[in-house]
């Protein structure tokens, strides 16, 4: 699992390539590309949908409102913004905020794909449904944020967009309370890793009663994606090998 797919060996140089990057029309309206910010080892990644206007002028994820936002949630969790990865399924923004068209996140996929296999983080928090679909075809925001899923040797944890809780306050604590889950998501990857065949022995059973514990709260544990079916279509294919 540890070959890589693509040319890339580092995400300096991946980003290198946004920089410049024009498979996709987004490249003629953009400012700055914003390759994705952070630290190359990262455990924990975060993934929006697309840079907005502050993220765009300056070649950084999340640094308007939604981002503050984003940064008073790491600080509650508690998380350092330099121990995270954050970056976005497409890497420029679309012009007036609209959603990315299909071509356009085909077209970027492969960056983040890199990233994810170069990066290789343990629990991958996606920022929105957008970004949750990319992973979880079959999730619904309303249900699966901050359920923590299994999905191979990853753990995948949607949450809302910060965003969507700028403008629905309610939607604040629920973000708070699904982000506070982190730890618990690091701590389930291991229980996957070690579990693994030839992964190391399972010994932290203190790790694992907590874990098994934390099922019964408000979100289960689950493990739809491990096997993609054959009959999935091409583009499933490439999400499942996002894991
Ligand atoms: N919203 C996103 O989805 N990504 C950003 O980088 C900023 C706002
Ligand atoms: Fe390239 Fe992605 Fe930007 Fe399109 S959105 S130009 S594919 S970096």
């Amino acid at each position: 699992m540890s070959e890589h797919s693509s040319s890339w060996t580092s995400v300096d140089q991946i980003a290198g390539e946004v920089l410049s990057c024009t498979r996709c029309v987004l490249s003629e309206t953009r400012t700055h590309a914003v390759p994705g910010d952070g630290s190359s080892t990262a455990a924990v990644m975060f993934i929006g949908e697309g840079p907005g206007q502050n993220e765009d002028e300056q070649g950084l994820p999340f640094v308007g409102r939604a981002g503050q936002l984003l940064d008073s949630l790491l600080e509650q969790v508690p998380l350092r913004r330099e121990d995270v990865f954050i970056t976005n399924v497409v890497k420029c923004r679309p012009p007036g905020n609209r959603d990315p068209e299909p071509d356009e996140v085909d077209a970027c996929m492969p960056y983040l794909r890199a990233q994810i296999e170069l990066i290789d983080p343990r629990v991958i928090v996606t920022l929105g449904r957008h970004s949750m679909l990319r992973f979880y075809p079959q999730g619904k925001i309303s249900n699966d944020h901050g359920r923590i899923i299994s999905l191979g040797k990853r753990v995948l944890l949607p949450v809302y967009h910060p965003a969507a809780a700028l403008r629905n306050p309610r939607l604040n604590e629920t973000l708070v309370q699904d982000m506070k889950r982190i730890p618990e998501a690091v701590r389930e990857s291991l229980l996957l890793r070690s579990s693994a065949p030839d992964g190391p022995a399972v010994r932290e059973t203190a790790v694992a009663a907590t874990a098994n514990s934390a099922n019964d709260t408000n979100g289960s544990t689950q493990t739809p994606l491990a096997e993609p079916s054959t009959d999935e279509t091409s583009g499933d294919q490439d999400q499942m090998t996002l894991f």
